[in-house]
C-alpha cells in the first residue's frame, strides 16, 4: 500500500494466440500457477487480437505465447506486434517478460522472432522460452484439437509462477 492507501499491485499482462488449443492450455497452466503462488500480482489474460498499445503501457511485465506457423510466429501474434510495436517503442524499456511457443515439430523460428521483437522493445527476458511440441505434422493432425502433456503443463506452470513471484518481490 502507498501512504495514501492506494494499491501498488503490479500487473502481469498475458498475450496469446491459439488456433487449435495448444497455446491456450499452456497459458492456462502458466496462469493457474501464477495465481496459485502469488496473489500480489494482478494477471490480465488477453487474446493478441484484443490487445492494444495502452494495455502494454499499463502492465509491469509480460508473458507472450503463440504457435509457430510456417517457421515463423503465427500471423495473428505477429499482427499484434506489428500493430503495437511503434506506438509503445521506448516506453516499455527494462520491463520483464517471458515467452512460450507451441509447435508441431520445431518452434525455433517463432522463438527467435518473438525474442528479437522483445529485444527491440528493450524488454528483459527473465526465463528461457519453452517450446511445447504437439507432434502435428500432417494436415489432419495440424487441424485437430491439441492436448498438451502434464509435463508440458508443469513447464509452463513454472514460467507463470517464476514470472509472477519475481515481479511481486521486485527481483525483475
Ligand atoms: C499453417 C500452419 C503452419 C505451421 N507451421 C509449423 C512450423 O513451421 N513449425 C512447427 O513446428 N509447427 C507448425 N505448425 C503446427 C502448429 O505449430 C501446431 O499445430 C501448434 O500446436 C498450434 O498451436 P495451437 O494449438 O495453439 O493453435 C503449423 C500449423 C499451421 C496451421
Amino acid at each position: 500500500m502507498t501512504t495514501d492507501g492506494s494499491e501498488t499491485m503490479k500487473t502481469l499482462l498475458v498475450v496469446y494466440h491459439t488456433r487449435t488449443g495448444g497455446t491456450q492450455q499452456m497459458v492456462e497452466a502458466a496462469v493457474a500457477q501464477a495465481r496459485g503462488l502469488e496473489d500480489g500480482v494482478r494477471i490480465v489474460v488477453q487474446r493478441a487480437q484484443d490487445t492494444q498499445p495502452e494495455d502494454l503501457r499499463a502492465a509491469d511485465g509480460y508473458l507472450f505465447a503463440a504457435p509457430e506457423n510456417l517457421a515463423a510466429l503465427a500471423g495473428a501474434m505477429k499482427e499484434f506486434f506489428d500493430r503495437c510495436y511503434y506506438p509503445v517503442l521506448g516506453q516499455l524499456n527494462g520491463r520483464p517478460y517471458a515467452a512460450m511457443i507451441c509447435a508441431g515439430s520445431d518452434g525455433t523460428g517463432a522463438k527467435k522472432q518473438l525474442e528479437r521483437i522483445a529485444l527491440g522493445w528493450r524488454l528483459v527476458q527473465v526465463l528461457p522460452t519453452p517450446i511445447v511440441c504437439t507432434h502435428a505434422q500432417t494436415a489432419e493432425r495440424i487441424a485437430a484439437p491439441k492436448h498438451i502433456t502434464d509435463a508440458d503443463r508443469a513447464r509452463c506452470g513454472e514460467v507463470g509462477a517464476t514470472l509472477a513471484v519475481g515481479m511481486a518481490v521486485g527481483s525483475f
